[in-house]
């Protein structure tokens, strides 16, 4: 079979890679070098880097060049694992099966995040404006034509059945090869939503008043659907490289009859942190051994500034036990609700429940969506987009620095749209969020990511959509007035 000439020059810098022919931060060859050197286009050498980028193994950067990419690093340091330890008496008796109360607190922020003549600093909505959003819309408009048309045609209007379109499906299939994940179309059901996907995944793997471990602080989203399933919920603190603190999950285990667990690992909403791939193995290595479901949320994992996140667990699962969930709501625009289910032995029950559910999906949406990826627009779009919140990042920086005080706390994030920002102590986050309302500036309070009371002093910006426009300054600067002021209250 004929390769394309870039696959193979791609292959040949992987075999190097491989075998650690470039140390970490070693330059790797230009455009030109490799273009004179090899005897190839510019346009091969590009888009055999494209390729490499996509796939991790290099890594691009701005106005410097080329360097090995996470997989190529992850062959040449043996990077340290979180090792088992035997947990703390106290961060032992912090943590128990508890059923949530968070609802009403929910609501009222997630509705209020909607209202438009406010500053949009709070809900983690995508920044849509880029070419690639909008030849989704223009698709969309095809797809109604076509239905329209065919209304003249003795046109019979059938339910778009789970698991979902089959056109969407097969580019789905196509589009998780790129986070490693081998899947058919048949074991894909298409949902309303990632939030669809992990409520069908829990609903499926356990039952009510049964215990579920998630990672503390967690998408609220989460929150409210174990609250409104009714299910046990143990919260494990985050450990500080991102991930649950697995001594504490195992030993929730060991303690209690857990039959599932819901974790963020990649660019974790609202941390932004992500898993290292050795404590990756080491969860599903305990799932494993406690046969306990893992519902996977890799929502924002497209979206790592380096190009490719850490592969997902459901790509390390050999049992068949991850839910792997994720959709378009963070990539695209969450507007058109079309999310994705890998559910593994759940698979079944999953597209029964999604039947009795939903009877189904609107076809006009998935179809437009299927074509889009069919253009191959989705890694050129991804490209863009990276690129903008790396940038909006820096302003949104920028910005924090001139305005508000100091000692506060925020890890730059890899990837993403979402700062969680620390205040010290005094500086209460609901009474900030009150106080920004009220300014017209939205902004989302810590204590939404988990139980009551935690995270009090955290703050959850989008700096997304961050402009370098006088009104984000304006309440940029009011924002770290009333920060100032509570600093010294
Ligand atoms: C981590 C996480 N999971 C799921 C969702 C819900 O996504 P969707 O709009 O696809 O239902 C969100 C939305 O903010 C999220 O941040």
């Amino acid at each position: 079979m004929t390769k394309f000439r870039y696959l193979s020059l791609a292959d040949q810098f992987i075999r190097q890679l491989r075998e650690g022919r470039y140390s970490a931060d070693e330059k790797l060859p230009s455009i030109r070098q490799i273009s004179q050197d090899l005897n190839v286009s510019k346009g091969t050498a590009i888009r055999c880097y494209e390729y490499l980028e996509d796939h991790g193994w290099v890594e691009a950067r701005e106005k410097s060049g080329f360097f090995p990419g996470r997989k190529a690093l992850e062959q040449l340091t043996a990077s340290s694992a979180q090792h088992a330890h035997q947990p703390s008496a106290e961060a032992l008796a912090a943590i128990s099966p508890k059923r949530l109360d968070n609802k009403s607190l929910g609501l009222e922020i997630v509705r209020s995040a909607g209202r438009t003549d406010q500053i949009p600093l709070g809900t983690a909505n995508p920044c849509v404006s880029f070419p690639g959003v909008k030849r989704l819309y223009q698709l969309l408009k095809k797809e109604v034509g076509k239905e329209e048309l065919a209304l003249t045609d003795g046109f019979i209007s059938h339910y778009q059945t789970p698991p979902g379109a089959e056109k969407l499906r097969k580019q789905l299939s196509q589009l998780l090869l790129k986070r490693d994940l081998h899947c058919t179309p048949d074991q894909i059901i298409t949902t309303n939503g990632a939030q669809a996907a992990v409520s069908l995944a829990l609903q499926a793997t356990s039952q009510e008043g049964d215990i579920v471990l998630i990672e503390s602080p967690c998408f609220y989203g989460i929150l409210q659907c174990l609250e409104a399933f009714d299910r046990k919920v143990v919260e494990i603190p985050q450990a500080t490289s991102g991930g649950p603190n697995l001594d504490l999950v195992a030993a929730a285990l060991d303690k209690w009859p857990v039959k599932a667990i819901i974790v963020q690992p990649t660019l974790n909403n609202p941390t932004g942190k992500s898993m290292s791939q050795e404590n990756r193995q080491r969860l599903i290595d305990l799932a494993n051994q406690h046969d306990i479901a893992i519902i996977e949320d890799d929502i924002f994992a497209d979206l790592d500034y380096r190009g490719s996140a850490p592969s997902p667990l459901k790509a390390i699962d050999t049992q068949d036990r991850v839910l792997y969930c994720s959709s378009i709501s963070k990539t695209v625009t969450p507007k058109l609700r079309l999310g994705w289910l890998v559910a593994g032995r759940w698979h079944e029950r999953c597209q029964h429940l999604q039947f009795v559910s939903k009877m189904g999906l609107p076809a006009h949406t998935q179809n437009a969506l299927g074509s889009w990826l069919e253009a191959g627009l989705m890694q050129r779009h991804l490209r863009l987009i990276r690129r903008r919140y790396q940038q909006r990042q820096q302003l949104f920086q920028q910005a924090m620095q001139a305005y508000w005080p100091e000692g506060i706390e925020y890890e730059v994030a890899e990837g993403g749209f979402l700062a969680w920002i620390k205040f010290p102590k005094q500086c209460d986050a609901m009474t900030l969020y009150q106080q920004a309302q009220q300014e017209k500036i939205n902004i989302t309070p810590g204590p939404l990511f988990g139980s009551a009371k935690a995270n009090r002093h955290f703050i959850r910006i989008n700096f997304g959509l961050y402009q370098d426009q006088p009104e984000y300054r304006q309440a940029m600067q009011r924002l770290g007035e009333l920060i100032r002021q509570a600093m010294a209250s």
